[in-house]
Parts: C-alpha cells; sequence; structure tokens
C-alpha cells in the first residue's frame, strides 16, 4: 500500500490510503469504516500530554501528605454517613436521603385550626372594603367577565369536589377571579381564618403582574389581602385569609419542607395548558398528597385546549368551562400580507439546495392553486416561491405596521409575537428609525419575561385619543397576560423552543413553528373590545400542517436538573415517578442525565443525593454551574466564578448586530487579552463594566448588553445569598475580600471551571490542533462566536464547554483551554494504568497522561486526600480558614500543581525518569 508523506515529511494517516484494488461496491465502503475504526482506536490511547514533577516538588507533596491529619476518615465513605459530625445539614441530609414522602406525608398532615376572633375581624374589614369608591369601580368590571356569571357556580363544583378543572377563553377572568371568588366566599362566611389560596403561575413576570391587579380590584396595596412571592422576591400577603401568587417554582421549593402544603386551603394551578416541567411535577405531587389532606381543593386552570387531558389525569374529575365570549376575528395569511403590503424580499443566494427543494415541493402546488383562482398578483406568487418567504422577516413586518396604520381607521392596538428578546428589540429599533412612529401618536411597548418589572403596568392601560399602542412580545401575551384593547394581532408564525436530543446530548434551540393552539389563541386575543383582524406570517398552505399541540417540555429538556428536583422532593427512584407524570420523558435523556449526575459526583450508584448533590438541588441553576459556584467557595475566587457561571447559566452578555460580526470579533479579542478562554471573557467584561465609570458607554464600546449585564450583576448577588445561607460564605456581597483572596489566579479561575464543566471535555489527538472531537472521537465545530473560533495554534490539547448545540454540526459555544493536571485532579474515574512498558493515568477510560509511576502514585494518594478534604468541606459547609493548617495546606497545594502548567514554572531540577 502506498503511503503519502506531508510537507513535514510526516506519513500522512487514515484516509488517503487507498482500498486494495480487488474491493469492490458496499466492500470500499466497510474497508473505509473499519480503518476509521482503527483511527480512533489509536487516537483514543494516544495520551493527551505528559505529567511531569520535579523530585523537589515531589517531596514537597509527601511532607503535605506525612503531616495533614485527613486521613482515614473518609477513607470508607459509609452510605450512612455516620463519620459526619452533627450538624444541621447533616441532621436535613439524612432526612432527605432516608425518608420518602410518603413517609413524610405519614406525620405532616396539620390542617389549618379556625379561629374565632380573626374570622370576625377579617368580615369586619371585607365589609369595609366593599363600601371603598376603589372597590366599587373596579367591581363593575369584574361583573362584566364571563366568569363572574359563573361565580356561584364555579364555588359549588369546588365545594362538592376535592379536584376540578376549569377551563376558558383567555381573558375571561380565571386568573384574576377564582380565586378572589373563593376567598370572598371565605371572608362574607366569616371563615375567613381557615381559607389560604396559594394560586400558581409559569412565569415570574405574570405572578408579579396579576397580583398587582387582583390588590388594584381590591382597592388594597400589595400585602394585605394579596401578595407574590417569587424566587428572590416577594410581597406575602397576610397569612390568613388571603392570596397568594407564586411561580411553580416557588411551590416545589415549599414542598420540600412542608410536602403536604399545610398552610394552605386552597391550591389554583393556573396556565397548566403550557405542560412546563414544574407544573407536570405538581400534578404528579398532588396525586400523592391529596388523600392525606381531604381538607385541601385543587383546582387546575387552563386556557381551553386539551383541558380533559387533566381532568382523566385526576380520574375524570369533574371540568367546568367558562364560555367566553369573543368578537370575530378576520384571517390574514403571507400571500394577503404580501398582496396588502407589496413587500419584495431581497433575494439571497446562500440557501442550500435541500431546503429548496423541500420548500418548493411543499409550496407549489398552492402557488399554482393561487396562479388558477388570480386572486394574488403575479408578484405574490413569485414572492411565495422564494424559499426564504415564511422565515421571520423584521422588515415585512415594519412594513405591515406601516400598512395597518395607514389603511386601518380604527386605533386599536397592534399586538406582535415575536419569537424571541432580540427579534423584539431590533425590530423597535427599526420602528423608531424609520420615523414613522413618531413618539407623541405612538406607544411602544417591547413586552418580553426579561424586561424590568417596573414598566409594565401601563401596557394595560388604553392610551389617550388619538395615539396607537403597539406591544411587541413573546408567546408570554399568548395566555398569561391579556390586554384589552388589541385589535391587530401580528403573529410571526414561530415560536422559540429548546429540544434536547439524548443521542448526541445536546440542545437544540430554534424557532419551530407554532402550533394550531398557538395561532389559534393569537388570533383571538384581537377579538376582545371588537372584531379584529389577526395577520399569519405564513402561507395557507403551512397552516394546513401545523400539529395540533406543542410537546410539552418534559419530552423537550435535559433533566439533571428535574432529577435534583426529585430526588429533594424525597420522590425515590425516578423512573417510578417519571412514569406516574402526566407524559413520562424519554428513558435515553433519562440515563444520559443520571450517568452525568452520578459522574458528577451529585448521585451514588444506588441514585441517592451525595452531600455534594443535596447542594447541587438547593441551588438554582443547572448542576455544572452550581458545583463551579461551591469549588470557586471553597478556593476563594468566587467573584470571577459567580461572573462567568451568571453569564453560563442565564445568558451570554455579548450582542451580534447583523454585519458586525467582525468588529465584534475584534473587540471580544481585545477585551480577553490574549487569554484563550471564552469564560475568562465573561469575567473580564463583567470586571470591566463594574469598575467602569461609565457604564453604558463601555458596553457599547465592546457590544455588550447593558441590560444583560446589570441581569448577570443581580444575578451574582443572588447566587451569593445562596451561599450565605447554605454557610458557605458570611456575607452575601460577591467582592468580599474574604471570598477573593485568589481572585486574580486565573489559571486557578480556569481549573475551578474545570472542576464545574467536566466531563464537558473536548480533545484533540494532535497538539496545536483545535482540541474538538469528544473523548469517544465524535467530530464537534468551534462556533463562531466563540474567541477560540479563529485561533490558529493551540497549546493544550483539552478543552471545556458548557453550551453544545446541534444546528447541522455540534457547535460548541464557549471554550477553555485546558493543562491535564485539572483534568486529573476534578476528572472522574482515575486509574493507573501500565502498558507496553509504559505507566500512564487515565480518567474516564478515555483520557490518558504519559506519567511515570512514582509521580502517578503520588498523584492518586493526594487526589484521594484531596477529594477527602472536599467531601469534608461539603459536608461541613463553612468558610474556609486560609491560615496554616491543615485545611489550607491541602488547598494551597492542590492550587499550585493546578495551576503551574497554565504558569509553565516546572522546576528545572533533575526532572524523574521520564
Ligand atoms: O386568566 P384569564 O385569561 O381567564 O383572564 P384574566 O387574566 O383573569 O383576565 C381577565 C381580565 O382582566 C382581562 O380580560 C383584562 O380585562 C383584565 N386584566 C387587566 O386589565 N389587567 C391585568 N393585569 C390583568 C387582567
Ligand atoms: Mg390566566
Amino acid at each position: 500500500m502506498s503511503s503519502k508523506r506531508d510537507r513535514m515529511g510526516n506519513r500522512k494517516e487514515g484516509n488517503h490510503e487507498r482500498p486494495p484494488s480487488h474491493l469492490r461496491g458496499k466492500q470500499i465502503g466497510m474497508y473505509y469504516a473499519q480503518r476509521n475504526r482503527e483511527r480512533n482506536e489509536a487516537n483514543r490511547k494516544r495520551p493527551l500530554g505528559t505529567i511531569l514533577l520535579s523530585e523537589s516538588r515531589k517531596n514537597q507533596i509527601q511532607a503535605v501528605l506525612n503531616s495533614t491529619s485527613f486521613k482515614n476518615i473518609f477513607a470508607t465513605t459509609s452510605s450512612t454517613y455516620e463519620h459526619l459530625e452533627d450538624s444541621a445539614f447533616k441532621r436535613s441530609f439524612l432526612r432527605v436521603i432516608n425518608e420518602t414522602i410518603d413517609e413524610k406525608l405519614q406525620h405532616t398532615c396539620a390542617r389549618l385550626a379556625e379561629d374565632a376572633t380573626l374570622n370576625q375581624s377579617l368580615y369586619e374589614d371585607f365589609l369595609q372594603k366593599q363600601s371603598s369608591p376603589k372597590y366599587m369601580n373596579m367591581i363593575a368590571k369584574r361583573t362584566k367577565l364571563p366568569a363572574f356569571n359563573m361565580k356561584d357556580e364555579i364555588l359549588k363544583v369546588i365545594d362538592e369536589n376535592q379536584v376540578v378543572v376549569i377551563s376558558g377563553e383567555t381573558g375571561c377572568g380565571k386568573t384574576t377571579q377564582v380565586a378572589q371568588f373563593i376567598l370572598d366566599d371565605f371572608l362574607q362566611k366569616q371563615k375567613g381564618s381557615v381559607c389560604k389560596v396559594l394560586c400558581t403561575q409559569p412565569r415570574r413576570i405574570s405572578a408579579i403582574a396579576v397580583a398587582q391587579r387582583v390588590a388594584e380590584e381590591r382597592g388594597e396595596e400589595l400585602g394585605h389581602s394579596v401578595g407574590y412571592h417569587i424566587r428572590m422576591e416577594r410581597r406575602p400577603p397576610r397569612d390568613r385569609g388571603s392570596i397568594c401568587f407564586c411561580t411553580t417554582g416557588v411551590v416545589l421549593k415549599i414542598m420540600e419542607s412542608d410536602a403536604s402544603l399545610s398552610w394552605v386551603s386552597h391550591l389554583i394551578l393556573d396556565e397548566i395548558h403550557e405542560r412546563d416541567v414544574m407544573s407536570d411535577f405538581i400534578l404528579a405531587l398532588i396525586k400523592k398528597i391529596k388523600a392525606k389532606r381531604s381538607d385541601l381543593k385543587i383546582i387546575l386552570m387552563s386556557a381551553t385546549l386539551n383541558s380533559e387531558k387533566f381532568s382523566k389525569y385526576y380520574d375524570n374529575a369533574p371540568h367546568l368551562n367558562i364560555p367566553g365570549f369573543t368578537y370575530p376575528v378576520q384571517e390574514f395569511y403571507l400571500e394577503d400580507v404580501l398582496q396588502r403590503t407589496g413587500f419584495v424580499f431581497e433575494s439571497t443566494h446562500r440557501i442550500k439546495h435541500k431546503k429548496t427543494k423541500m420548500y418548493s415541493d411543499f409550496i407549489e402546488p398552492h402557488v399554482r392553486q393561487l396562479e388558477r383562482t388570480r386572486q394574488y398578483s403575479r408578484q405574490v406568487c413569485i414572492q411565495l416561491r422564494n424559499p426564504e418567504c415564511e422565515d421571520i422577516n423584521l422588515e415585512l413586518i415594519l412594513q405591515l405596521v406601516i400598512d395597518v396604520c395607514g389603511k386601518e381607521r380604527d386605533e386599536g392596538a397592534i399586538l406582535i409575537f415575536l419569537t424571541g428578546f432580540h427579534e423584539i428589540s431590533t425590530l423597535s429599533r427599526l420602528m423608531s428609525e424609520s420615523g414613522r412612529f413618531p413618539p407623541g401618536k405612538f406607544l411602544i411597548f417591547p413586552l418580553h419575561s426579561l424586561m424590568p418589572t417596573l414598566e409594565q403596568k401601563q401596557i394595560f392601560d388604553t392610551p389617550p385619543r388619538g395615539m396607537r399602542k403597539i406591544i411587541i412580545a413573546t408567546n408570554i401575551a399568548e395566555t398569561s397576560i391579556t390586554i384589552d384593547d388589541v385589535v391587530y394581532v401580528i403573529d410571526c408564525g414561530k415560536i422559540k423552543v429548546t429540544n434536547f436530543d439524548a443521542r448526541t446530548n445536546s440542545d437544540i434551540l430554534a424557532p419551530e413553528w407554532v402550533s394550531l393552539a398557538n395561532a389559534n389563541q393569537r388570533r383571538g386575543r384581537a377579538g376582545r373590545v371588537k372584531p379584529g383582524m389577526c395577520f399569519h406570517l405564513f402561507t395557507k398552505a403551512r397552516n394546513m400542517v401545523l400539529e395540533q399541540y406543542l410537546l410539552p417540555e418534559i419530552l423537550r429538556k435535559r433533566l439533571e436538573d428535574v432529577i435534583l428536583t426529585a430526588k429533594i422532593l424525597q420522590l425515590g427512584p425516578v423512573e417510578p415517578f417519571f412514569a406516574q407524570l402526566i407524559d413520562s420523558p424519554d428513558p435515553g435523556a433519562v440515563t444520559v442525565a443520571l450517568e452525568l449526575l452520578k459522574r458528577m459526583n451529585a448521585l451514588t450508584d444506588d441514585e441517592k443525593l451525595t452531600p455534594l448533590g443535596y447542594h447541587l438541588a438547593k441551588l438554582p441553576m443547572a448542576p455544572q454551574i452550581g458545583k463551579m459556584i461551591l469549588f470557586g467557595a471553597i478556593f476563594s475566587c468566587l467573584d470571577p466564578i459567580l461572573s462567568i457561571a451568571a453569564a453560563l447559566d442565564f445568558k451570554d452578555p455579548f450582542q451580534l448586530p447583523v454585519d458586525k460580526e467582525r468588529e465584534v470579533y475584534k473587540m471580544k479579542l481585545e477585551l480577553a487579552r490574549g487569554v484563550k478562554s471564552d469564560h475568562l471573557l465573561f469575567h473580564e467584561a463583567l470586571r470591566g463594566f463594574e469598575e467602569s465609570g461609565n457604564a453604558r458607554q463601555y458596553c457599547w464600546n465592546y457590544f455588550l448588553s447593558h441590560q444583560t449585564m446589570k441581569q448577570l450583576q443581580d444575578l451574582k448577588k443572588q447566587y451569593m445569598e445562596y451561599l450565605c445561607e447554605m454557610n458557605f460564605v458570611r456575607d452575601s456581597d460577591p467582592k468580599n475580600p474574604e471570598c477573593n483572596l485568589n481572585w486574580d489566579n486565573l489559571s486557578l479561575v480556569k481549573a475551578i471551571i474545570c472542576a464545574g464543566l467536566y466531563p464537558n471535555i473536548s480533545i484533540s489527538p494532535v497538539l496545536g490542533k483545535a482540541p474538538v472531537r469528544t473523548p469517544s472521537m465524535r467530530r464537534l465545530k468551534l462556533h463562531p462566536k466563540s474567541i477560540l473560533a479563529e485561533c490558529k495554534y493551540f497549546d493544550t490539547n483539552i478543552l471545556v464547554y458548557y453550551k453544545k448545540m446541534k444546528s447541522k454540526v455540534d457547535f460548541i459555544y464557549d471554550a477553555s483551554l485546558i493543562h491535564p493536571l485539572p483534568v486529573i485532579f476534578f476528572g472522574d474515574r482515575f486509574n493507573q494504568i501500565c502498558e507496553d512498558g509504559r505507566s500512564f493515568i487515565s480518567i474516564n477510560q478515555n483520557l490518558r497522561f504519559k506519567c511515570s509511576e512514582s509521580t502517578a502514585s503520588i498523584i492518586k494518594e493526594l487526589r484521594d486526600r484531596f477529594n477527602w478534604f472536599l467531601e469534608y468541606k461539603i459536608s461541613h459547609p463553612g468558610p474556609v480558614v486560609w491560615g496554616g493548617d491543615d485545611e489550607t495546606q491541602i488547598l494551597s497545594l492542590i492550587m499550585e500543581l493546578i495551576t503551574c502548567e497554565d504558569m509553565e514554572e516546572f522546576d528545572d531540577d533533575a526532572f524523574d525518569d521520564e
């Protein structure tokens, strides 16, 4: 066989060798497949680097090992955890792992106790309220809602049944009225002391908005008979005789300590048709507690979609539908919009053939039909044949809005549905730049769950005469927020959802076609006060092929945090619990998640929480990020780690204005100052932002979103509050010097990133080349957003990443180059192996490092000792005291080792036998 050589004279490998000439057809393919397997196998065995420790370093390690006392207490981690010192943590942890929710429910089934004096005073308060002008003014509006007509029926069915399902057209008054009916009924009957309504909302923003509204309807301030409770923010109402709106997450949090919701009399689960994981969870948990809490009333509320499914899930619980009234809404499709506006798409040529072909097969019959009827111009038919015509096109939306404002005399509000923050902000920018929407005549509101809560109330108000209100929203305006005076709806036809692909273990985030249910809901928004119009920006042909409903979130999501939530709720092995859910997740996705949690040491092999897993379950972020933060606290470099954690868990603050990609990349490089890590770049960006005298200018210069940066800063504080609650730090200032002794040691920060993100590792078999293969040799690609995307030379062949998304190929979005020692210390399945007389350390069976036997042994001993120390620290939470004692001796030594490769400060005295 011939073998080629490259310019450097090295033998070229693999596919350049031709198959033997006698092979034919399929055999040739098999030949190449076999060669590939062999090459991958060879690559897998190739060491990723060499670990060299000088004699003096080894002596130093030995000295610390001899002197520290973290010896055998943790050598045998017994599953009874007898070796842990008694503490609040230990008691709570043991309870969580040893007790099931059913056992817990056996002995915690208290109910609200009646209090006659309180009944009386609540009653008087209620009578007084009813004569207040504010209350009377609002009640006039409330009585017009369809729900109000059904008040008695609603109360009756709730009284007679434990579980009921209430459905009704969006805007009919479910969310704002039902809770009040219940409360007022109790107050009226002088039983206020045994009424406590908890009403869940799937989003933070709607919990606040609704609480504000209901308080207003009752002529009160928040905090009296109405309040809200969302993560990190609460305005609780009075203890009894009250309504509290909260997020689904908060209810689960409450159930961690009070599984039977003992102080609640009525639980309303609102918007359950959204099918978010948390609501699905609560639905399943309620099944467990309802028998134990026969006095607890459960009311499930949903828009008029699919509500029978919920009734069935609860053994055919009675179902009450509130008939709604909406005005007729005329529907238009893309062809009508093109006809109306005369819009012509800019033709682009970068479309892949396959997509073009699929599209034209799909659209051709429809366009021919249109041509036959001659209802539409030739130009429209030409436009419809453009394979990009159904993509979201903000220019087209702009033209349509201008057209509606010009042609439609009615000043009714316009509601535009888009997919995300980026589109919403771009469209509002385009609108203001167009000069067609002068502020004196138009009120434009972007509406997104990340919007600051303050600006929201005016969205609901009818604008002064002569002004038109335009709302640009995500699907939040579909069911959970109702704006009455909308007359025109523009529906982009897409919705942004993440899908998790268990096969490739990656997320796919893409705008998808809405379901028919979404499209109908969106249309309905236009007919609340008078007949309206709805413009769908997809063809009528597309409308025929839309799905009935979107998939529920549990079928689309990564399950690690879902599993941890189940664990902290003491639900036992996950599979039987998942089987009880209204829809059970894909077993493949469950396996992938359990595997990751075990490898992270969050779960034991028999699927019980470890002390680390317990903390991670309590933290509100993804487990890998939570682990990173805990390690950041232990190694005293919290501020940079919090910045990175916030950016990874919440949002990348860098913006990518259209056509400015090069410039953004350049500014990122400038900001990174030679550091080859997207993660450290986040840290650098936040540091600059926090220290800058002119933060807005700073953000402008570096293409950072000022708003996202502020949110990241808030998040850092929230994370600190959690750490403080868990007793890992003493106060909640991210910059507290006590938690930041090593904040400027960037090599350490990178090693901690590795500790958190492991096992998200990508490698290169050859030093210098981009590390873009999984340890099992699947090919990956660096996303152009990463500052490593255009890097020419890589000085290590390992990188860690957090986000991997599949579009055409698997893209890594964020990366840091890492040296071997952090991987060896923080990776799992450490092994010493000897092969052909050569000695290696292997991590997780597929990452190999060349290393002499003596060095490997001493590293192993230090690693064990370090793990005991970590285990001790994690199970005895408390700030690390950096003095000269055992604790910090081990930490300092580890710190030196995991950073020394980066510093290239190998001692040059006699190396050992390498
Ligand atoms: O929950 P459902 O969709 O059935 O309706 P709702 O949220 O209770 O809203 C009932 C009505 O209250 C809406 O049609 C609006 O007229 C009004 N509302 C409001 O003006 N301001 C709010 N923040 C919420 C509701
Ligand atoms: Mg509602």
